[in-house]
């Protein structure tokens, strides 16, 4: 063999060991965990054969704690660029089957290497993230190497977008790069996010608790609002980022990309007109009325289990991404708290810092009322609605279904927060308060001399509502741009997208605002 042979025998050597990850017992004990290797994810999500792989054969230098007997080429992460849908991607797979995918100074240095080039190519950066966090016998040095990922992260939040998708145990430091990313998916049964596990947890506190109940898919889906799509299986997981690139643009500096339009603009629908129950007390599913609007299966819902009152995901007009705000009068009635306000305030900044444009579906009886959501802090959450609205420049157009009472009214993208259009449908209710509410405080006088209180009630209830549960006022004094009928909407919303397509509008020159976080 010629020394050039032996040169590239090397070479495919240190590869193959490379390929190899943690061992074949450590590849079985992944698959019996019903979990994919870090290559094998790689294939699922990337286009077959775009994969393009760096530091393949980096390895750490630690000697302590035996780790010079623990050298695998790659470190316990597999990181890249590829394309997924023929759209150019930066990747990095934690490999669990090396050293628990714990994370060390090379992963870090492959892994900011990757988000780095993502940046200054301006392509969104995805990762898949399978982890018993900072590498023990690393110390402060791993620590440090987190520091410079979330660097990383914090740098590249709203310039490109950033998908993390859990697929094991994302223990400790860990969760922070996932937490500071654009979208987290987690898996049922595999995956698991926690800054500490149950066995901590019995020591400092004495709870008892399974992994699954501490930090499980559908606890960061439903409860903590941690997580925002939730998979059955890793495949599952990997149509979801697929379809969320699908709306997104690749940087903030380009528009999100249009689909070829294959279902009609001046498409009307008749249920539209009688969708929203007669009696305001009845609900309706708001995500019929979004599907009868929007390009037929394009609605992608975001946060579907968390804060459900409150219904955020993008969709298509005409072929164009949009973004969907709305409220769900079958749960809650609609009502902003403080979960449903935080929910839509991220997703309008997301919309926002990727040039989507948002469009707002309101029914909303107004902020939730009650000691708990006050002491909460309703006040300082409800306000990140009002301040995402106000600061986005994205075009804006509400439509308001229903109740707009109150801060309702004000904080779901009115006029009065720089949006560019207000429409309303002939069941909008635009009030400060409701009838009820009302009447007590401006009647309490009269209904307490009264020979006949609930008459006299009934009357100035009835006189509130042909007040104000119209739209009538509103469109009067220009609140509401226009009054529509309900099935008119799909082809007004598509032409007034078309109108604010070019829309230019600034901020004040500032460092940032001060977001009540
Ligand atoms: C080094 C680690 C490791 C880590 C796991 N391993 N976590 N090695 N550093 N952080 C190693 C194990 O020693 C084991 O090696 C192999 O990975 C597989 O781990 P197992 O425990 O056998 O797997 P499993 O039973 O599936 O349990 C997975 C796990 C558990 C739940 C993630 O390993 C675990 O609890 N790890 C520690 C989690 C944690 O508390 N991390 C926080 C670190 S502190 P061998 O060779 O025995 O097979 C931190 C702070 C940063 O991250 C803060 C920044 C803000």
């Amino acid at each position: 063999m010629t020394t050039e042979m032996q040169e590239i025998e090397q070479l495919r050597a240190m590869r193959a060991k490379a390929m190899a990850a943690g061992g074949p017992e450590r590849i079985e004990a992944q698959h019996a965990k019903g979990k994919l290797t870090a290559r094998e994810r790689l294939a699922a999500l990337l286009d077959a054969g775009t994969f393009q792989e760096i530091g393949a054969l980096a390895t750490h230098n630690v000697t302590d704690f035996d780790m010079a007997d623990k050298k695998y080429p790659g470190d316990g992460v597999v990181a890249g660029f590829g394309k997924i849908h023929g759209r150019k991607v930066a990747v990095y797979a934690q490999d669990f089957t090396v050293l628990g995918g714990s994370f060390s100074e090379v992963q870090s240095s492959k892994i900011c290497r990757v988000m780095d080039v993502a940046v200054e190519s301006g392509i969104p950066i995805i990762g898949l993230i399978d982890s018993g966090g900072a590498r023990i016998q690393e110390g402060v040095r791993s620590l440090a190497a987190y520091g410079q990922l979330f660097t990383r992260n914090v740098m590249a939040s709203g310039v490109v977008p950033q998908i993390s998708v859990i697929l094991g145990p994302s223990a400790g430091g860990a969760v922070y790069s996932p937490a500071l990313t654009d979208f987290v998916i987690m898996v049922r049964r595999i995956s698991y996010m926690f800054i500490t596990g149950p066995d901590v947890i019995k020591t400092v506190t004495g709870e008892e608790v399974s992994f699954r109940d501490l930090g499980g898919a559908l606890v960061h889906n439903a409860k903590s609002g941690v997580a925002h799509l939730m998979a059955d299986s890793e495949h599952q997981a990997f149509q979801q980022v697929k379809q969320l690139l699908s709306y997104l643009p690749p940087n903030n500096a380009e528009d999100p990309r249009r689909v070829e339009p294959y279902d009609d603009p001046m498409r009307m629908d008749e249920a539209l007109n009688t969708i929203v129950p007669l009696d305001d007390t009845q609900p309706y599913d708001m995500h019929e009325v979004i599907e009868r609007i929007v390009d037929r299966d394009s609605f992608f819902e975001i946060q579907p289990y968390y804060a459900r009152n409150a219904i955020t995901g993008f969709a298509r007009l005409d072929g164009y991404p949009v973004g969907i705000v709305a409220n769900q009068p079958n749960y809650l009635a609609g009502v902003l708290d403080i979960d449903s306000s935080d929910k839509i305030a991220r997703f309008v900044r997301i919309c926002d810092a990727f040039n989507i444009p948002l469009v707002t579906l309101v029914d909303c009886p107004g902020y939730l009322p009650g000691v708990e959501q006050e002491h909460h802090g309703i006040i300082r959450h409800g306000a990140k609605v009002i301040y995402a609205y106000c600061e986005a420049t994205v075009p804006k157009i509400s439509v308001v279904l229903r109740k707009a009472i109150g801060g309702a009214y004000i904080a779901m993208s009115s006029k009065q927060l720089r949006s560019d259009l207000a429409f309303a449908w002939p069941t909008a209710e635009i009030a400060v308060m409701g009838p009820e509410g009302a009447v007590n405080i401006l009647y309490r006088r009269e209904l307490a001399e009264a020979a006949d209180p609930e008459a006299l009630r009934r009357q100035i209830v009835e006189e509130y509502r042909r007040k104000f549960h119209n739209p009538y006022v509103a469109a009067d004094t220009g609140q509401i741009d226009e009054v529509l009928e309900p099935r008119e909407t799909r082809p007004r919303l598509i032409a007034a997208l078309d109108i604010l397509r070019g829309k230019v509008t600034t901020l004040p020159a500032r460092k940032h605002g001060l977001m009540p976080v």
